[in-house]
């Protein structure tokens, strides 16, 4: 860790910088295992020999079968999941190594089975359409209000919910994403409890943000605004490894065994102990440091983000939205995004997201504001470079196609296909998941009918230079359809 990220504090233990080993289980296990020399013979295979592919597998330790107090175990787990449940004020929560996408997958399939009907953000990550497709559950859609400027999404109304949920009595359950893949937030606390008064539990993806609620700038946990599961990625906002994912359920509306159960089935049987411990030392963070790391970046990105306004830059900002989440739009100064994210890789800068008209650099509590500065700078002398005349945002596809559900997800996912060339394809059926990835919102769900406006958006956003993801030609030229 740089000493300069962290000040003083980084001065205590080179091995434990901000002394969490003390507060935190299962980091404190990995340390220990770190410290013996140990002759495993078990998994994994390279029995922590790094003479042979090196430093890659240094660390790599796995969660013992049996149950042992100072081991990586499933005792253990138990332990650190508890304390990070009490943190968070919920009444489970669970560890997961595959990511936010297998903690949506057990959390539709927690709330719903097959034949159910659930009412389903537009917004959605393909991951809760592949955890609905699993769940065989049929979505009713809904759309949060879009900036008919940006294009991008706002917020869903409650109202908008309550009509919907009024619509279609017998849904099991609602699944929003909050905050959207631009810092957006919905009025949590206010659709919670559209769906409490239906009886049904409201599900959030908060995929971005497990730091909320650590920081009086920030907004408050979507748990403790009143969701029942929350779903959130350790690795995107804290200081975790890939993969780690941590769920936060509130009993009542979620069984918390069924939960289980779906969650034990969304993760493989050999858990990297490394990933769990870095969730663990997150929380512990989090816990106990978290408003004071978490605030000067604030500052510096909100400086940041003065300093590209007062460059003729637009920035997404306003109340509801992640104080640490730099959306930069590009329309009204004419660079295209592709460009800059060219100049900042060749400064070996890498961002989460570029396309024609939108950068987005992701910042957390890991940034030092000096990087931070250094960052808008070099964005700053890029746009300059590039400038070019004015031009309208090109409205995300994601977010503008109303679909048109002719099966269900899971029928169109197993059924039979034929490929067709995309300009054949309008008035099919996809048989295909079609995600411009960031940010992975589908425009097409398997099921849904291809209509002019569906492909004519994909087609622009590939020559946008966005990625279209998980389908079998990502250059579009086909497209899987179901049989007539
Ligand atoms: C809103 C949302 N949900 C879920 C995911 C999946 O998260 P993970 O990469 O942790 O599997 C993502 C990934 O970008 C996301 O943006």
């Amino acid at each position: 860790m740089p000493q300069h990220a962290f000040g003083a504090a980084t001065l205590l233990d080179p091995k434990d910088p901000m002394g969490l080993r003390a507060h935190a289980p299962l980091l404190d296990a990995w340390m220990r295992d770190m410290e013996t020399d140990r002759s495993p013979f078990q998994i994994p295979g390279h029995k922590g020999r790094t003479d042979l592919t090196g430093a890659i597998v240094d660390g790599d330790i796995p969660v013992l079968p049996g149950n042992h107090t100072n081991r990586i175990s499933p005792s253990l787990i138990l332990e650190a999941e508890a304390i990070a449940a009490k943190l968070w004020g919920a009444d489970l929560c669970r560890f997961g190594v595959n990511g936010s996408s297998g903690s949506n997958h057990a959390a539709v399939m927690a709330v719903a089975s097959p034949g159910d009907k659930v009412i389903v953000s537009r917004t959605l990550h393909k991951s809760v359409l592949v955890g609905m497709v699993y769940a065989g559950v049929t979505p009713i859609w809904i759309r949060p209000e879009i900036n008919p400027e940006t294009g991008l999404p706002e917020y869903l109304p409650s109202t908008r919910l309550a009509e919907t949920i009024a619509a279609n009595p017998d849904a099991k359950a609602v699944l929003i994403g909050e905050p959207s893949y631009v810092g957006t937030m919905s009025n949590i606390p206010r659709l919670s409890k559209v769906c409490h008064d239906a009886g049904i539990p409201l599900v959030v993806d908060a995929a971005w943000a497990a730091h909320y609620g650590f920081h009086k700038e920030l907004p408050n946990h979507p748990l403790a605004e009143g969701a029942d599961i929350v779903v959130t990625s350790a690795h995107k906002t804290l200081p975790s490894y890939s993969q780690a994912s941590f769920v936060l359920v509130r009993e009542g509306l979620v069984d918390l065994a069924r939960f289980n159960k779906m969650f034990d089935s969304t993760q493989t049987t050999s858990m990297s102990g490394r990933i769990l411990a870095s969730i663990d030392a997150a929380r512990a963070l989090l816990e106990r440091h978290g408003a004071e790391l978490i605030g000067p970046v604030i500052e510096a990105t909100e400086r940041g983000r003065d300093a590209l306004r007062a460059a003729g830059i637009q920035v997404i900002d306003g109340e509801y939205i992640d104080p640490l989440k730099l959306v930069i739009l590009l329309g009204s100064v004419g660079a295209d995004g592709n460009h800059v994210e060219a100049d900042l890789l060749a400064a070996n800068i890498d961002v989460e997201m570029a396309n024609r008209d939108i950068v987005i650099p992701m910042i957390t509590f890991a940034d030092t504001p000096d990087r931070i500065n250094d960052l808008i700078q070099r964005i700053i002398e890029s746009v300059n470079r590039h400038r070019g005349p004015v031009r309208p945002i090109e409205i995300l596809p994601a977010f503008s196609i109303e679909p048109e559900v002719v099966v269900t997800p899971r029928e169109a996912f197993f059924s039979d296909y034929e490929v067709v060339d995309s300009a054949n394809a309008v008035g099919r059926v996809s048989a295909e998941m079609i995600c411009p990835y960031p940010p992975g919102v589908p425009v097409l769900s398997p099921g849904e009918r291809i209509t002019e406006a569906a492909l004519s958006a994909l087609l622009k956003a590939r020559d946008m230079g966005v990625r279209i993801a998980f389908v079998a030609d990502p250059t579009l030229k086909t497209l899987k359809v179901l049989p007539q």
